[in-house]
This record gives C-alpha cells, sequence and structure tokens, in this order.
C-alpha cells in the first residue's frame, strides 16, 4: 500500500494490524502499530526511515510502485531502533551506494546494529541537505527517546517527520489525523507519551521551546508510528506540552492486588472515604488489568495508592510492574500511600512504601495493615485514610 500524502512525498510504510505488544518493551499495543517510512521524489530520491525487518518486503515492494529502489540516494536513519532500521539492509541491497544519513549517535547505533561500510553522513541540528526542490533539514533530538533521535523536516512541503514523537501505536485504515475515530487516536497517543515519552518530558519542553523559534511553517507532522497530523498539526505538539508539564486532576487511583480478598476489601473502603471528600478515583485490580493501561490513570491521577497483601515477605508479583513503572516513568506531581492486609508478618505495606520513596513520590502519611480480613473497625480505619488521602489529593 503507497499513499501519496502531499506533492512527490509517499507514505511507503506498513500497518502491523496483528501486533499485540511492542518488541523489547512489554508494552501491549491493543489496536496494532504502524512503521512510517517516507519516500521523497525529488532530484535526489530520499527515503526517510524504514520498517521493521520482518515487514522489509513489503516496503520494498511499496518504493517498487514508484521509482526502481536502486535509484534512492539518500536513506534518513531519523532513530536505530529495528522498528525504524530494520529494514535499511534490504534497502541498502537495492541501492548500496545511496548516503545514510543519521545524528553522530545515529551512525554509531546503526554501524553497531548492522556491522555494514555503508556511505556515512552524521549531521547535527541545522545541518541541511539539498536534495533537488527542497531541503533537508535536521535537528538533534536526544532522549526523545533514544540518545540519537532526530527529527528531519522537508522545506517546500512542510512537513517534520519527527521519528518516534508524536505517534501512536494504532494500526488504522487511513492514514491521517482527521480520517481516524479521535478518541481512539488521543487514547493512543496519551498511551504512548505514558509509556515511552514521560521519563523526557523535560526534554520534551525544552525541544518545543528549541524549535519555535526556528519559525519552521509546519503544514504536517508525520511521526514513524500512526497517523499523520494534517488536520491543525500543532494540536499535539500543545498536547505534548501539556502532558510534559504532568499537571494531573485532582484524583486518584487505587492499585491492588489480592489473594482472599481482604486487600480489595480495603481497597473499595478507601474508594469511599476518598469519594466522602470528592475526590474522583479508579481501582484497578492490577492482576487483571493491562500494566500499559494501568500506568496511564497513574499518569493522571495526583494519589497513587498501592496495596498488596504480604506473601512471602513481599508483595503479589504482580504489583511489582506497577511500581518498576512508576520509578522507570519517573512521574511529577504525584503523591502516594500504601495499604495491605497480612496474615503472618506483614512487609508489603513498608515494601510498597519504599518503593514510594525510590520512585521519589512522597507519602501522604504511614499506610494502613489489617491483620486477616478486615473487621468493620478495620474497614472504618481504610475509610478514614480515604479521607485523609482525599483532603490531600484536593491539597496538594
Ligand atoms: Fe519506534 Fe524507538 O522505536
Amino acid at each position: 500500500m503507497v499513499m501519496e500524502i502531499t506533492d512527490d512525498v509517499y507514505w511507503v510504510g506498513v500497518v502491523d494490524w496483528d501486533l499485540r505488544h511492542f518488541h523489547g518493551y512489554e508494552l501491549s499495543t491493543h489496536r496494532g502499530s504502524s512503521y512510517n517510512a517516507y519516500l521523497i521524489l525529488d532530484e535526489r530520491p530520499t527515503l526517510v526511515d524504514t520498517v521493521w525487518g520482518p515487514f522489509e518486503d513489503e516496503l520494498i515492494e511499496n518504493i517498487s510502485h514508484l521509482i526502481d529502489p536502486a535509484k534512492i540516494e539518500i536513506v534518513v536513519a531519523n532513530h536505530s531502533e529495528t522498528d525504524h532500521s530494520g529494514a535499511l539492509p534490504a534497502v541498502m541491497r537495492c541501492a548500496p551506494n545511496a548516503t545514510v544519513v543519521a545524528s553522530r549517535r545515529g551512525v554509531q547505533s546503526v554501524e553497531g546494529h548492522y556491522h555494514q561500510p555503508w556511505n556515512f553522513k552524521p549531521v547535527v541540528t541545522g545541518d541541511k541537505i539539498s536534495i533537488g526542490k527542497s531541503d533537508l533539514l535536521f535537528v538533534e533530538a536526544p532522549m526523545l527517546h533514544w540518545p540519537d533521535s532526530m527529527f528531519t523536516y522537508l522545506t517546500g512541503r512542510n512537513i517534520l517527520m519527527p521519528n518516534d514523537a508524536f505517534g501512536q501505536h494504532y494500526a488504522t485504515a487511513f492514514r491521517f489525523n482527521d480520517q481516524v475515530n479521535q478518541k481512539e487516536l488521543y487514547e493512543e497517543a496519551l498511551k504512548y507519551y505514558v509509556n515511552i515519552v514521560t521519563p523526557f518530558s523535560a526534554q520534551v519542553i525544552r525541544k518545543i521551546e528549541e524549535i519555535k523559534p526556528l519559525g519552521l511553517p509546519i503544514e504536517m507532522i508525520a511521526p514513524s508510528h500512526g497517523v499523520i497530523w494534517r488536520d491543525q498539526p500543532m494540536q499535539i505538539v500543545e498536547k505534548y506540552v501539556q502532558w510534559a508539564m504532568q499537571e494531573p486532576t485532582p484524583s486518584a487511583v487505587i492499585l491492588f492486588d489480592t489473594m482472599w480478598q481482604g486487600t480489595r476489601h480495603m481497597a473499595e473502603a478507601i474508594g469511599q472515604g476518598l469519594a466522602d471528600k470528592g475526590i474522583d478515583y479508579k481501582i484497578l485490580h492490577v492482576g487483571v488489568t493491562d500494566r500499559n493501561d494501568a500506568l496511564v490513570e497513574v499518569f493522571k491521577a495526583r494519589t497513587v495508592i498501592i496495596g498488596s497483601p504480604t506473601v512471602n515477605g513481599g508483595v503479589l508479583p504482580s504489583i511489582m510492574p506497577i511500581l518498576e513503572g512508576c520509578r522507570g516513568l519517573k512521574f511529577q506531581n504525584k503523591i502516594g500511600a500504601a495499604f495491605g492486609s497480612y496474615g503472618w508478618s506483614g512487609e508489603s505495606v513498608e515494601l510498597i512504601e519504599e518503593h514510594f520513596r525510590a520512585c521519589e513520590i512522597p507519602l501522604v502519611r504511614e499506610g494502613v495493615k489489617c491483620k486477616w480480613q478486615p473487621r468493620e473497625e478495620d474497614l472504618a480505619e481504610c475509610r478514614k485514610f480515604g479521607q485523609e488521602l482525599g483532603e490531600a489529593t484536593k491539597n496538594e
């Protein structure tokens, strides 16, 4: 499938309807994804990014509908992760004299992946390459989301190709943002931001501030996953700024797992306490909830309340990916608290609190424990705990 997205610029990528887990990231992709590659037919035919290796034949076939792939002169590798560079060897077998353009770290990384003596041209921010009627302008974007990441801007057509930034894992019949379901689009854009970009939120704000003064007209933002933003393309940039600020709504999320329902009853009583204070909350049983979806709810909430019974002197294993996600994604502007039932030794609450400290999420107060199944007075204490957390949620 090939699509002309504007004069002489073609989407030659692949829609991956089957993808349900994104490669090594353990990232759920309920709606599939796409690997977007762009072919620019100017005097020097240019390919911006490739696709994941298993789809290399489809990419070459797509290109072949438009030109002989041997005529490609420039291949831009905005980012070396193999969902974008995986088909580079196939492209270079067709066009062995093409120049591979990448950031300096991108060159190192592509060389490290493929060990090939290709013609490399490292570029830095502000470098331009004329390809005929248009120029390619490069902007390094380290840590958005890898050290090698780079944006390519096509003058004349005014297209920003920022690779992973502004993407979505969203397989669709259509290629443009105005052609798809807006609710789904933003659910996927947010999930992508939360699970991939959140740790680099400060870099997002800096990069956008750096690009603004360049005054580049932007008619399209064409990322490497999901749809192309052509209708009001800056809407996703504005959303990124908003998400990067990490200003949560005054709401709470209670994440728990349970063995024999004791910790569940505690979670529900804490929820009642939050509601008493007018705080909107969600209760997520992490044993049956997708981890990445749960982390989206953590991102949205101000107050994160995590509960587990004590099992073998620790927490239930299903809790650990959430705790690890909170640490790795470096959520900001949160407050936290822990709770849990136990039968014998009761370490789970302290362990969760240790994790909160490691995540630099301040604790509102010490956690609540309940020995065996909660009695009426235990549930009353949980409700009071919820009320205190509700007050803190309002006041923080
Ligand atoms: Fe879509 Fe960082 O790869």
